[in-house]
């Protein structure tokens, strides 16, 4: 079966094709993010006009890629929430009228459930049941997977998402957006013991998150200094980045003890965090548990997820509902 799948809930474009026999035979993906940093963050009306732009061309570039005509799709995936809702609409009206015009099965799939199977894709892959931490721009979770759609909320941020923490940390710094990418690299050259800030909720003993504390620390340690200059904010970008991946791993090492379970999923752009990883993996290997990673290129929104998590609601006879965006929606 030759799955299609396409996102467009935020400010990616992503478009892909799964084949259930063959795997993933090409994705592409087109980022906003320079159109929307000169106003530092995504401006809704400027990302919905902008998927339309780019979501057929893409489509056609991946049929071209794997070889495949229109009349080869088999059903078409696409993320119908949670999301900004006129972003979601341009996926959603594609594979619809896509669907009508080739006849084919057209299913919505939560943007979430996209990112926490897409570990999956990577090889060696995990086998359910897993725990996954899924960790974006919008979303901190931990969740135990049982298997497709047998999803359990083990915890979730009680406020900021930890994207949005480093986000709206890098903004504090002068460091453009989205800060993450820009906030790690910075904190490379930095010295992590400088300053202390605070691991909030890290001992709470439940599997919930907060980090709006944390970024109100950098805040008050930014006004304390007389002088910003690169090394300070580098030490400071270190401090918070060794605070966030103490505070993720704690509760990481919660689940898996809380679960009994052998295998952690890491979902989500904050995925994509260096220091995270290692921070994990050490901990995997002292507490003798297997991380799991999805390929570096879709830790972020990516049209992949959203073909296989569609392959495999498909695959599970689940079928499509009415033409319908969920702009708030809960994975569990
Ligand atoms: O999953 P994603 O692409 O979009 C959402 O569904 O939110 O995640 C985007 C988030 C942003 O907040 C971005 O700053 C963060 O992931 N991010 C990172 C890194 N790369 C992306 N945060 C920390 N370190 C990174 N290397
Ligand atoms: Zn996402």
């Amino acid at each position: 079966m030759l799955v299609l799948g396409l996102e467009s809930s935020c400010d990616e474009t992503g478009v892909a094709l799964y084949d259930t026999e063959y795997g993933l035979l090409a994705h592409h993906l087109h980022t906003q993010m320079a159109m929307h940093a000169e106003y530092g963050g995504v401006v809704p009306e400027l990302a919905s006009r902008d998927h339309i732009r780019r979501v057929l061309p893409l489509t056609e570039a991946c049929l071209q890629e794997a070889g495949k005509t229109r009349a080869d799709i088999d059903a078409i995936a696409f993320t119908e929430g949670p999301g900004l809702a006129g972003a979601l609409l341009t996926a959603a009206a594609v594979a619809n009228g896509l669907g009508v015009a080739l006849g084919k099965p057209v299913i919505g799939v939560h943007h979430l459930e996209g990112h926490l199977l897409s570990p999956l894709l990577a090889s060696p892959r995990p086998d359910f049941p897993f725990v996954a931490l899924l960790v974006s721009g919008g979303h901190t979770q931990l969740m135990a997977v049982h298997g497709v759609g047998h999803y359990e909320l083990l915890g979730e941020t009680l406020d900021d998402a930890a994207g949005e923490a480093f986000d709206k940390t890098a903004k504090l710094l002068g460091l453009g957006y989205p800060g993450g990418p820009a906030l790690s690299k910075l904190a490379e050259q930095g010295d992590a013991s400088r300053f202390t800030l605070p691991r909030p909720m890290q001992h709470s003993g439940d599997l919930d998150f907060s980090f709006a504390g944390l970024k109100t620390a950098v805040l008050t340690l930014v006004k304390k200094q007389a002088e910003l200059d690169t090394q300070t904010r580098a030490d400071i970008c270190a401090a918070f980045q060794a605070a966030i991946v103490d505070v993720i791993s704690s509760k990481c090492l919660g689940a898996m003890k809380q679960t009994g379970l052998k295998q952690l999923v890491v979902a989500g752009g904050v995925g994509a965090n260096r220091q995270l990883r290692d921070g994990l993996n050490l901990m995997a290997a002292r507490r003798k548990f297997k991380v799991f990673y999805p390929p570096l290129d879709l830790c972020t929104d990516n049209g992949a997820m959203i073909a296989f998590a569609g392959a495999q609601r498909l695959m599970h006879a689940q079928t499509a509902g009415p033409f319908a965006v969920r702009p708030r929606w809960d994975l569990a």
